[in-house]
């Protein structure tokens, strides 16, 4: 987005203060912080980064207050200085943030005691062990790959990865377990950018979402401006100052799927001669007689007998009907080998329709004797 757009969406924004509402406009500008919500020097000074990927509490601010309400809990995975937690509390939440560098959570922690904010904020990641773990609203900014972080070298600080896969399957981990912590039909929404590293460009943000796509229903995206100084290009040139970036709005619901298509490609996979068992909640539905009522299933699960050549036919006829096919997330094409197969649980086939509608197959391999 050209920063001269920025600037014009930012005088407007700016006329609005005590935080913005949430309209149906696509991007908006957040006002910067007033000063006493600003982080403060002297933490600043205390940090090894010198607190240069602290966000603002105006851009959490109109997120949290379209998105929970009041005495609900906010969740910040990678809480950093508790800018999230900080714009929680001022907004009536409770806050709950992880912070895997202790030094960074210390002074959150110190940062949130000034503005009597009292918010739960933890050492270490998100993980599935933290059952007890509950919020409304998750909202985050995520890390950024290929810093030159100089602090402590924590196990799985992810401004520490060597490598794009590993920082991107430990984004995967930290968004699985917030959807374990977060309500039904609560929202998820992660700030992310696409960046530059070494002069190549990282699809930093289409990543991230191609993340949540695989646990959660997408809504939305916002595009966030900020005020930046511009310089002219030379010819051709292709670089920005890189002022913007995405608010990705996620929720944690039941995908719905097109019943009587699914029921179709069912019986087509069986003309063509496939075995397969039904379980879960499309047999159940089934079996009920197909209420038009009542909880409808989000996906069909099939148990297919262990068999290689079998298993590739399969995804190979699915792939020539249209299917897209992932594990967790990541595009496959067939084969999928055996192991990877059962290590994942199932192969996802989705087949999206262009009035918008949907069928997913969730494929699981049957134990040997199962069939
Ligand atoms: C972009 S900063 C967040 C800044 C925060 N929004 C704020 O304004 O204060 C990302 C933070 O994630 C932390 N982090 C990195 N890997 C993490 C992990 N696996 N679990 C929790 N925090 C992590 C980093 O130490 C860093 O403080």
């Amino acid at each position: 987005m050209p920063t001269a757009t920025c600037a014009r969406v930012g005088s407007r924004i700016t006329a609005s203060s005590g935080g913005l509402p949430v309209d149906d406009a696509s991007w908006f500008a957040p006002s910067p912080d007033r000063s006493d919500w600003e982080l403060p020097r002297d933490i600043r000074d205390r940090d090894v980064f010198g607190g240069s990927d602290c966000g603002w509490v105006e851009q959490m601010r109109p997120f949290i207050r379209h998105f929970s309400q009041p005495r609900q809990t906010v969740l910040d995975p990678f809480c950093g200085f508790a800018t999230t937690l900080l714009a929680a509390g001022i907004e009536g939440r409770r806050g709950i943030g992880f912070e895997i560098d202790p030094q960074r959570a210390a002074l959150a922690r110190e940062r949130l005691q000034r503005h009597g904010v009292d918010a739960d904020i933890r050492t270490g990641p998100l993980s599935h062990e933290a059952t007890e773990v509950r919020a409304d609203l998750c909202l985050t900014s995520v890390p950024y790959f290929g810093c030159s972080w100089n602090g402590e070298a924590v196990q799985g600080q992810l401004y520490l990865e060597r490598d794009y896969a590993g920082f991107l399957s430990g984004l995967r981990a930290v968004f699985h377990a917030v959807r374990r912590s977060l309500a039904d039909d609560g929202f998820c929404i992660a700030m992310a950018e696409n960046i530059v590293v070494g002069g190549r460009r990282f699809q930093l943000a289409w990543d991230v979402a191609r993340i949540l796509d695989s646990l959660y229903v997408a809504h939305e995206e916002r595009v966030l401006c900020y005020p930046r100084s511009v310089s002219p290009l030379p010819h051709a040139a292709t670089s920005t100052n890189r002022s913007h970036e995405y608010a990705l709005v996620y929720q944690k619901r039941r995908e719905t799927i097109d019943l009587q298509a699914t029921l179709e490609i069912l019986r087509a996979i069986e003309g063509a001669g496939f075995d397969f068992r039904l379980h879960g909640s499309f047999a159940a539905w089934l079996e009920a007689g197909m209420p038009a009522h009542g909880r409808r299933p989000a996906d069909a699960d099939l148990l297919l007998p262990p068999r290689q050549d079998r298993l590739d036919a399969l995804l190979r006829w699915l792939v020539a009907r249209g299917f897209e096919l992932n594990l967790w997330g990541e595009p496959v094409k067939p084969p999928v080998d055996l192991p990877t197969w059962q290590a994942h649980h199932y192969v996802r086939a989705d087949r999206r329709g262009r009035d918008g509608s949907l069928v997913r197959l969730d494929l699981g391999c049957a134990s040997v004797d199962a069939f």
